[in-house]
């Protein structure tokens, strides 16, 4: 039986709704706020005040447009962590309100687990495959043995690729969001321009092969302020340059990972995934197994994936419903797992 899923994503600066089934069938409508733009960064104040305007308009338009009847919907789901946690509490309110007002059941969902699962929806991996989560708040390589089965193999010691991504748009001026901004600039530019740090650092406190940003982000800020004359072409060389150093180093552990285990795929997922020369680059490396990137419309902030993710705890839990599972700003991915790793 096909089961239909309601589900928000409100963690950051996107307000999210979307339908998806348990036949992989989704429709969703993104709202992302650029109330941001003049801070250059997302200020968690500004981006709750902004979830609580806009979540009841965007599901009255939802679900007038989709034309959705309460006997339509199985479950509500919605975002409960990790994230800001003004807009977790605007949209975990909102759909548990709705879930009680329908009568239907509550879905938590852990917002990585989204991202993770997120291939498995559109275009469709199987179990066991080797992620590379890469978004503004975290920088992760995850090993996904199956459902719940989940293992952080490698992290960023500082900053998140996406991060990193924003703070180079603003030392340039480029604007916000940083990482599209990065992105457009650099197809103007040449990535051999400049030599910028891209370590390869040594195992640390069992991190096998840690990423590191904060190094780049320095020097492109010395490397900007020693360059009097910043024309359009120095600046899209620099961004060229800063996203290579990036994505070499992405590429670098995702091949270390790929020695780790037997995977059925490699999958790049989270709002940096949505980075063309980062998806070129690591679809080269792969070797014989399918290399999977979702539809950029999956890779940014949505809530097509949290209400994928709620239908693999559907489908694996037929009976889930917890109207009373708190907000939670810090919840690891590892958390989540059913059983302790054992020969993982
Ligand atoms: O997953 P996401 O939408 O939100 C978080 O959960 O953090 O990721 C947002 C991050 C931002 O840092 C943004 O600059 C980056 O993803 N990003 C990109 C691109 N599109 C978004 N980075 C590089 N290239 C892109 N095309
Ligand atoms: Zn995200």
């Amino acid at each position: 039986m096909t089961l239909n899923i309601l589900a928000f994503e409100s963690s950051c600066d996107e307000c999210a709704i979307s339908l998806v089934s348990t036949e992989r069938s989704y429709k969703q409508l993104v709202l992302s706020q650029m109330d941001h733009a003049e801070y250059a960064g997302v200020v968690p104040e500004v981006a709750a005040r902004a979830h609580l305007l806009a979540i009841e308009p965007l599901f009255q338009n939802f679900i007038t447009t989709h034309n959705i009847q309460p006997s339509d919907i199985h479950a509500i789901a919605a975002t409960c962590g990790p994230g800001l946690m003004g807009g977790l509490l605007v949209g975990g309110m909102f759909a548990k309100g709705l879930a009680l007002g329908w009568k239907k059941p509550f879905i938590p969902v852990n917002h990585l687990e989204g991202h993770l699962l997120s291939p498995r929806l559109d275009p469709g991996v199987d179990f066991p495959y080797l992620a590379m989560l890469v978004s503004g708040g975290h920088c992760q390589l995850v090993s996904v043995k199956g459902w719940r089965q989940y293992k952080v193999i490698a992290s960023t010691l500082d900053d998140a690729a996406g991060e990193a991504f924003d703070k180079i748009a603003r030392i340039l001026d480029l604007g916000f969001p940083g990482g599209p901004a990065v992105e457009r600039a650099a197809k103007n530019g040449d990535c051999h321009t400049y030599d910028l740090p891209s370590p390869r650092l040594k195992p640390r406190d069992g991190n096998p092969f840690p990423l590191s940003f904060s190094g780049l982000k320095t020097a492109v800020a010395r490397l900007a302020e020693s360059l009097p004359n910043k024309t359009e072409s120095v600046i899209a060389n620099i961004a060229a340059s800063a996203q290579k150093a990036i994505v070499d180093q992405l590429v670098w552990c995702v091949e270390k990972g790929l020695q780790e285990g037997d995977w059925k795929g490699v999958v790049v997922v989270g709002g940096v995934a949505a980075n063309q020369a980062l998806r070129e680059k690591l679809s080269t490396v792969v070797g014989n197994i399918p290399f999977v990137a979702p539809p950029l419309s999956l890779c940014t902030d949505n809530a097509a994936m949290i209400g994928w993710a709620a239908c693999e705890q559907l489908l694996n839990d037929p009976r889930i419903n917890e109207p009373d599972f708190p907000i939670r700003p810090r919840w690891p991915l590892e958390a989540l797992n059913i059983t302790p790793l054992i020969n993982h």
